[in-house]
């Protein structure tokens, strides 16, 4: 009856986000309300930058949480960084590098594209050859963890180049974050944006991001006004106390969404950013071994795998739909679609964050083989489990 409380099934969420969300996390999500400028709030907010920070490894004093999803998070790069006129390189690999491309053209700049093949990362030569042949070009754009993909770029090389061409970069890292090593500063990323869906354990609908000194800069000479009132950076600094002196209002803050980002970074920094990533890389071995003594096989090559999402091509004669349908129905577990030209011939398989742990390794090996078997795929049975525990170095 539609004046029912909504219930939700639980689920166990191992596609490519939202991913399971720590409890703690959720827990803080229903903290009493409090007002956006209230001093207990401010000081919530000084303590998530800090944490913030930690997490992108960054000193950037304009490192924030963005009011809305990932995609804002890129619309806040893109809007605040390119101008009406400007030339900028966007390398692309999959779908969201296909968005990036989209921004470019939306804030009335010139893309020049870099393509390479899903699945694969992006190539730093073909990058460096697409500059010199373009030296009018002021931004490189690029996505370090590759959703729709599996594919992990090289962030601090592309950066490397860029600068050599004296472009800044824009890095989406919405699956990168948390899961896959990543440190700003030291690589000099000048613009990188996230998500809090992916190996943050948080729940969706936040977007950190982090500007370093050469973006703050070119974001103060801008020549037009940014195009964007709710994504204006110089206007935002207000509140966030960026740029120092007193906090205005803004845009209300999504306060209870604000507290669960607070505890899932403070959750990170318990457990260590370098541990976090050693986990996932544990984890991502386990799931391989697995899925690989079923007989099944990575898109990726192996050393461009990212950890957190696993693509894996679907056997031949599958219907790789009713699969998903199946192990939602039967196992409450959420794996993801292949996308675009990789739609039908890859499932995508997450582990992030919360979620990225043994238990969930376990089940997802042992109902994909049951579901396979029983529809008749091609798959060794009895081999997965055994395979994934020599990783735990659990031996029978
Ligand atoms: C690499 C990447 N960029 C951007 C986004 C967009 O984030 P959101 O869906 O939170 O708007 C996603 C979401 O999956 C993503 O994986």
């Amino acid at each position: 009856m539609s004046g029912d409380s909504f219930h939700p099934p639980v689920r166990t969420l191992m596609g490519p986000g939202p991913s399971d969300v720590n409890p703690r996390v959720l827990a803080a999500m229903g903290r009493p309300i409090i007002g956006h400028l209230d001093p207990a709030f401010v000081g919530m907010m000084d303590q998530m930058k800090v944490l913030l920070q930690y997490a992108f490894q960054t000193e950037n004093e304009l490192t924030l949480p963005v009011s809305a999803p990932g995609s804002a998070g890129m619309e806040t790069c893109f809007v605040n960084l390119v101008e009406p006129g400007d030339k900028v390189v966007v390398c692309i690999n999959g779908v969201f590098g296909q968005r990036m491309k989209e921004n470019v053209e939306r804030c009335g700049a010139t893309p020049v594209v870099v393509e390479d093949d899903w699945g694969r990362p992006v190539d730093a030569q073909k990058l460096d050859s697409t500059l010199a042949a373009h030296p009018d070009a002021r931004l490189v754009a690029f996505v370090h963890a590759e959703t729709s993909t599996g594919a992990c770029s090289d962030v601090k090389t592309l950066t490397q180049v860029a600068h050599a061409h004296d472009c800044l970069v824009i890095v989406d890292s919405v699956t990168g974050l948390g899961g896959s090593e990543l440190r700003v500063d030291d690589w000099g990323v000048d613009a990188i944006y996230s998500g809090t869906q992916k190996c943050l354990s948080c729940t969706p609908g936040l977007s950190p991001v982090s500007f370093g000194p050469r973006a703050v800069e070119r974001i103060q000479s801008r020549k037009h006004k940014v195009q964007s009132w709710f994504l204006d950076l110089n206007l935002i600094m207000g509140y966030w106390g960026s740029g120092g002196g007193k906090r205005a209002y803004h845009h209300t803050a999504p306060i209870n969404a604000l507290y669960a980002l607070h505890e899932a970074l403070v959750l990170l920094h318990e457990e260590g950013l370098e541990n976090a990533w050693a986990r996932h890389r544990h984890h991502h071995e386990a799931l391989k071994a697995g899925l690989e003594a079923m007989g099944l096989e990575l898109l990726v090559e192996e050393p461009h795998r990212l950890p957190q999402l696993n693509a894996v091509k679907v056997p031949e004669g599958v219907d790789e739909a009713a699969v998903r349908t199946r192990l939602l129905q039967r196992y409450g577990l959420e794996i993801g679609a292949g996308l675009g030209p990789l739609a039908g011939r890859i499932w995508r398989i997450g582990l992030m964050g919360f979620a990225c742990n043994a238990k969930n390794v376990r089940l997802c090996l042992h109902a994909l083989e049951s579901v396979l078997t029983e529809m008749g795929a091609p798959v060794e049975r009895g081999a997965a489990l055994p395979a994934a525990e020599r990783i735990y170095g659990v031996t029978a």
